[in-house]
C-alpha cells in the first residue's frame, strides 16, 4: 500500500527508496514514514470534509507522532494540531506551528503549562474537570485574557476496541460525566466564568475503531446535548468535537474503513439531526492520529541470533524490540512482517521476532510466516507509524533508532538516531562519587 512496493531485485522499497540502501545508509532499526502516504491521509480526511459543507477542523493528535518535521507537513496540509503536554506544545511552536490552530489536551494540565499555552496564544483549551475550569480561568484572569475552550465530557459510549485504549466509557478519568449532571454543570459554571470563552464540547470514544456506530452514536449524545443545555441555559455551541480513534489495518483481519467514509458517515448523520432543529449548524472538529501517520510507518530490523526449539518454535532475534515498539508488550498488538532484502522468496516458515530487551516479553510478533530467515537479513514490520517512535523508551539503555521521511526516491533524516551522549548525558555524578583523580 502508499508507495510501498518490491524492485526489480526483490527489495522492499518505500516512497521510491531501497529499503537495503536505506538500512546500509541510516543503519537500523530504522523507522521509515511513507510521507506522501502521511499527506495523502491529511487529504482524505479534509477533501471528505470538504464535500460536507460543513466548517470543520482536522486536528492531527500529535501523541501518535510527534516531531517538528511531522508538525510542518501537518500544517502545510491546512491541519490543526492536539497536543497534550508541554513537550508536544513545545514542539509544534518550535516547528513554527501557528498557535492558533493548536489545541490543549489532557486530564491533569499543570499551571506551567497552562501559562505556556496562554502566552502562546493557542487556538483552545480542552477542559477536562472542574479543577482545571477554574484553575484556567484564574490564570487567564492572571494574564489578563480570555481561554477558549471545549468541555471534554464523556458519552458513556463504548468503542469496540482493546480494554486498555478505550477511553469514552463513564468510568475514565477523562471528562465530564454526561449522565449524572456533571456536564450540565460544567456548562452552567464555565460559561458564567469571565475568563472562559466557551466554543463547544468534545468527546473521544476510544482508539483502533472500526465501526462507525460509535462515532454517530456519540455525535448523536452530544447533539442531544447540546440542544438541551441551549433549551436550559441559553448556551450555543459554535464547535463539536469528536476526537479520535479511527482503525487502521496493522494484519490481515483488520478491517478499517476508508478515512473519508468515517468522516461522511458522521457529518451525514449530524446534517440530519440539525434540518430539524433552528439550532445553528456547529463547526465540526475531529481528532485523528493514528490514522494519519499509522500506516505510514515501516520499521526495519537486522536480524541477528536465532534460536530453534525442535518442534517448539524458532525465535529470531533483530536489533529492536519493545523499545521502539512496546505495542505488543503492552496491548498484544498484532504486526505483520516481511524480508525486505528477499521480498519474494517463497520458501517459508513460521517463526516469532523477537526484541533484543532482557525480558522475555519483548516480543515483537508470534508466529509469523517468513522465507527463511538468517542473520544479516533486513526485516520489514509494517504499520508503525503511530504509538511507536512516541512511546520509545531508552530501556537497557537502549538508543532510540532514527526517523526518515521518504519520498519520489529521496530520503530525509526527521530525527536523528541517538547518541551515546544522549544516553549519559543527563546523568551527574555527585562529587563524592568521582574517582580521585
Ligand atoms: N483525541 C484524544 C482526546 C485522544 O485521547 C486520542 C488518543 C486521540 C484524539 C487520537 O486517537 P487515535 O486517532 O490515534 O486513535 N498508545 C495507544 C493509543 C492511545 C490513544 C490515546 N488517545 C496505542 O498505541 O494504541
Amino acid at each position: 500500500h502508499g508507495t510501498s512496493q518490491i524492485n526489480g531485485q526483490g527489495h522492499l522499497q518505500i516512497g521510491g527508496c531501497d529499503t537495503m540502501e536505506l538500512a546500509a545508509q541510516f543503519g537500523t532499526p530504522l523507522y521509515v514514514m511513507d510521507e506522501a502516504l502521511i499527506r495523502q491521509r491529511c487529504r482524505e480526511f479534509v477533501q471528505a470534509f470538504r464535500a460536507s459543507g460543513l466548517s470543520f477542523q482536522v486536528a492531527y493528535a500529535s501523541k501518535a507522532f510527534c516531531v517538528m518535521a511531522m508538525c510542518r507537513l501537518v500544517e502545510e496540509e491546512g491541519l490543526s494540531l492536539d497536543v497534550v503536554s508541554d513537550g508536544e506544545l513545545h514542539t509544534a511552536l518550535q516547528a513554527g506551528f501557528p498557535p492558533e490552530r493548536i489545541h490543549f489536551h489532557g486530564n491533569n494540565k499543570t499551571p506551567y503549562e497552562i501559562e505556556m499555552a496562554l502566552d502562546a496564544g493557542i487556538g483552545c483549551f480542552v477542559v477536562d474537570n472542574f479543577t482545571e475550569l477554574h484553575l484556567l480561568n484564574a490564570i487567564a484572569a492572571d494574564h489578563k485574557k480570555c481561554a477558549r475552550i471545549l468541555l471534554r465530557l464523556t458519552p458513556g459510549v463504548e468503542a469496540h476496541t482493546h480494554e486498555y485504549i478505550t477511553t469514552g466509557q463513564e468510568d475514565s478519568k477523562f471528562g465530564f460525566n454526561m449522565n449524572n449532571g456533571s456536564a450540565f454543570r460544567a456548562v452552567e459554571e464555565a460559561s458564567k466564568l469571565p475568563h472562559i470563552d466557551l466554543l463547544g464540547i468534545h468527546s473521544h470514544i476510544g482508539s483502533q475503531i472500526f465501526e462507525v456506530e460509535g462515532f454517530k452514536l456519540a455525535g448523536e449524545k452530544m447533539i442531544g446535548f447540546a440542544t438541551r443545555v441551549r433549551s436550559e441555559l441559553g448556551v450555543t455551541f459554535k464547535v463539536v468535537n469528536l476526537g479520535g480513534g479511527f482503525g487502521i489495518r496493522y494484519v490481515e483481519g483488520d478491517t478499517p474503513l476508508p478515512v473519508g467514509d468515517y468522516v461522511k458517515a458522521i457529518t451525514e448523520n449530524i446534517l440530519s439531526h440539525f434540518t430539524s432543529h433552528d439550532y445553528p449548524v456547529p463547526e465540526i472538529w475531529i481528532e485523528p492520529g493514528r490514522s494519519i501517520v499509522g500506516d505510514s510507518g515501516t520499521t526495519l530490523y537486522t536480524v541477528g541470533s536465532t534460536k530453534d526449539i525442535p518442534g517448539v518454535r524458532k525465535y529470531v532475534a533483530v536489533d529492536g524490540g519493545m523499545t521502539d515498539n512496546p505495542r505488543p508488550a503492552l496491548y498484544q498488538s498484532q504486526y505483520e512482517a516481511m524480508l525486505a532484502n528477499r521480498a519474494r522468496d517463497k520458501d517459508e516458515e513460521t517463526v516469532s521476532i523477537a526484541g533484543k530487551c532482557c525480558e522475555s516479553g519483548d516480543m515483537l510478533i508470534w508466529d509469523v510466516s517468513l522465507p527463511k530467515v538468517n542473520p544479516g537479513d533486513l526485516l520489514a514490520v509494517a504499520s508503525t507509524g503511530a504509538y511507536n517512535y512516541a512511546m520509545a523508551s531508552n530501556y537497557n539503555r537502549i538508543r532510540r533508532p532514527a526517523v526518515v521521511f521518504v519520498k519520489d526516491g529521496q530520503a530525509d533524516v526527521i530525527v536523528k538516531r541517538e547518541s551515546y551522549e544522549d544516553i549519559t548525558g543527563n546523568d551527574v555524578i555527585p562529587a563524592r562519587l568521582c574517582k580521585e583523580a
